[in-house]
């Protein structure tokens, strides 16, 4: 793996903040650098050292948003922490359904691959099913490349092994070869498309849930005051906030109340 300037590596954080907010710690150099040697076998350009170079001369117009999707963790899993689902199930949804009559919208904003919200789409077929003709989910990302694949909805036996019950995944998914496809059950569901959680939420409907799990760790106070501020903005009256698990709205947000069940907690308008 091949080094870079201390100045490409501050070009590179810059760039990346400034286009979705993701901070890179000064001492994160290596994994600049590893991501973006990746990157480069993935292109045409010969060496890191042309690749950077290209990036910093903007010649190439579409290479500034492959690094920041190049920086971004789409670490994930099928049911990943597993008690969300279920109180989203037993506890938010009924809740909800029972509030109005119309489409139940729920975003899973930064929803990696689309393993987030295919399982809360399996969830509701388990634990709610009366709701499933109820619900639409819309998965958002960063990512062109991770929402390509969400969308795709294709998983490798990695990929299913992790965190999916074998009974679920014979119910829910249809082999091919040796990948799994998310059957047209689940599909219907939930769509799929690019979003910047820095930039316009503009074309969302207006939702009854958001998971918003495992993104705000990777932004700084303000953004994620911001980030949560506009959350408010979108969520129906009554609506409810999934955070991840190491994630809170304490001294970022006044506008959200934690409400704790048996299983885990969520986040309604005060
Ligand atoms: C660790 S994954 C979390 C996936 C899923 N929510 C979960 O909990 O399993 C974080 C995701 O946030 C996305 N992300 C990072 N910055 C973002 C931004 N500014 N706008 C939208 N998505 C962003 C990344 O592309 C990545 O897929």
């Amino acid at each position: 793996m091949s080094e870079i300037s201390n100045s490409d590596f501050d070009f590179v954080r810059d760039l990346v903040y400034k286009e979705s907010a993701i901070a890179i710690d000064p001492d994160m150099k290596y994994l600049v650098e590893s991501r973006l040697t990746s990157l480069t076998r993935k292109t045409d350009y010969k060496s890191l050292d042309e690749l950077l170079r290209a990036l910093r001369s903007g010649r190439d117009g579409a290479l500034g948003a492959r690094v920041v999707d190049a920086m971004t963790t789409n670490e994930t899993s099928f049911f990943r922490d597993s008690h969300p689902f279920d109180t989203l199930c037993k506890d938010v949804l009924p809740a909800i359904a029972k509030s109005h009559s119309g489409t139940i919208n729920i975003w899973c904003a930064a929803c990696s691959t689309g393993q987030e919200p295919y399982t809360i789409a399996m969830a509701i077929h388990e634990q709610c099913p009366e709701l499933a003709s109820r619900i639409a989910i819309t998965g958002t990302d960063i990512s062109a490349e991770v929402v390509a694949k969400a969308s795709a909805g294709r998983y490798n036996r990695l990929e299913v092994n992790r965190g999916l019950p074998m009974q679920l995944l014979t119910k829910y998914f249809v082999q091919q070869g040796l990948s799994w496809e998310v059957s047209s059950k689940l599909r219907d569901m939930v769509s799929f498309e690019q979003l910047n959680l820095i930039r316009d939420w503009r074309g969302l409907p207006d939702m009854d849930v958001i998971f918003l799990r495992n993104v705000l760790i990777y932004f700084d106070p303000d953004v994620k005051t911001r980030i949560l501020q506009k959350s408010c903005t979108v969520l129906k009256p009554g609506g409810c906030l999934f955070l991840g698990l190491s994630e809170t709205t304490l001294n970022l947000n006044t506008d959200y109340q934690r409400v704790t069940t048996d299983r885990s907690h969520y986040y309604k308008i005060a």
